[in-house]
């Protein structure tokens, strides 16, 4: 028996990967791949509840697994795969929908935000995409999902489904947990700190791309809001351009952040500034060359997405088939 304990979880292709991906999300997968049973998702399923250019969407969920591997997850110790690939989970989605109330859906905070956001395209789809993120979970009796505090309503939904059907059922599926990574993690907009840092921001200067060049990150830095006072000092309540800049420079080179206040005194935001820029630029740079190899080497790519659905397949089913026989499906 594998006594190891499951994480999933999975990032949309709707826009390109951020740096607040890689440090709130992608940089702790890797570090949980030794210890855990990993599944690690592109949900382009989720992506189409929001239009999507058809080519780019494509282009996209590839471009991510290749960021995925350069950013350290070795295919061999995790299943990476795309959600389409994997009929499974638009098979038990359509049954955790009629397992999940109108108005658990209703009282969504993403659904009522994005709602708000594309009030002409407020499909079906947007609405219950939390019972598509629970069959994803639940599919693989998931002990840990990582997720950002914002999805953390949509992993507490998830419990009250298996919960609900359980009850019902018997022990169909293990309950989820939520793994908020620690504080820290969480990269603002260098624009709007106040914002977190997000691909669907409109102010390109406010969001740093893992595949961004040296000098567009050079000048997205030297742009970054701070304040009118001149001390590098972390304070997220009254200093939140300059906490975050803090955070990021903390993460990128693994000096704390004390270490950091103290090799900036005296110095002003300017150097500050170029300095969480070089930073980033020699993080990132590694990343970015292999990921950019990686894309030279499709027959590689598709290698790695086919056997990583057929795990993962291979897996769902079994949670699937068990589900379809206690509803009372008739089997094939
Ligand atoms: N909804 C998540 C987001 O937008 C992405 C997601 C889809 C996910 N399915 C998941 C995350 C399952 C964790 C587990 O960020």
């Amino acid at each position: 028996m594998d006594a190891k304990k499951t994480i999933f979880s999975g990032i949309q292709p709707s826009g390109d990967l951020t740096l607040g991906s890689y440090m709130g999300a992608i940089k702790n997968w890797v570090e949980l791949s030794n210890d855990y049973n990993t599944y690690f998702c592109i949900v382009d399923m989720h992506a189409i509840t929001v239009r999507q250019d058809p080519a780019s969407l494509r282009k996209r969920a590839i471009s991510q697994l290749a960021q995925y591997i350069a950013c350290g997850l070795d295919p061999a110790d995790n299943t990476i795969f795309i959600q389409s690939h994997v009929p499974e989970h638009a098979q038990l989605s359509w049954v955790l929908n009629c397992y999940t109330m109108f108005g658990e859906l209703s009282r969504m905070t993403q659904f009522k935000d994005k709602s708000a956001k594309n009030a002409d395209n407020i499909n079906a789809g947007l609405f219950t995409y939390p019972a598509l993120m629970a069959a994803d979970i639940l599919l693989y009796q998931t002990d840990l999902v990582p997720v950002g505090e914002d999805q953390k309503q949509h992993v507490e939904l998830t419990r009250d489904i298996a919960h609900r059907f359980n009850t019902i059922y018997g022990d169909v599926f293990k309950m989820p947990e939520p793994y908020i990574p620690k504080v820290g993690a969480r990269i603002m907009s260098l624009t709007t700190p106040e914002n977190k840092m997000s691909k669907s921001d409109k102010d390109p200067g406010g969001c740093i791309y893992i595949m961004d060049k040296p000098e567009d990150i050079m000048r997205s830095f030297k742009r970054a809001v701070t304040d009118s006072d001149t001390v590098v000092k972390f304070d997220p309540v009254n200093k939140k351009g300059v906490s975050n800049l803090m955070t990021i420079y903390s993460t990128a080179t693994g000096k704390t952040l004390e270490e950091t206040e103290n090799e900036f005194v005296g110095k002003g935001y300017g150097d500050f500034k170029i300095a969480v820029g070089e930073a980033v630029v020699e993080l990132l740079r590694p990343i970015r060359e292999k990921a950019d190899d990686l894309m030279k080497n499709k027959d590689y790519l598709v290698s790695v997405y086919r056997e990583g659905a057929e795990r993962a397949s291979k897996d769902a089913y079994r949670t699937l088939r068990k589900v379809y026989k206690k509803v009372g499906f008739v089997e094939r």
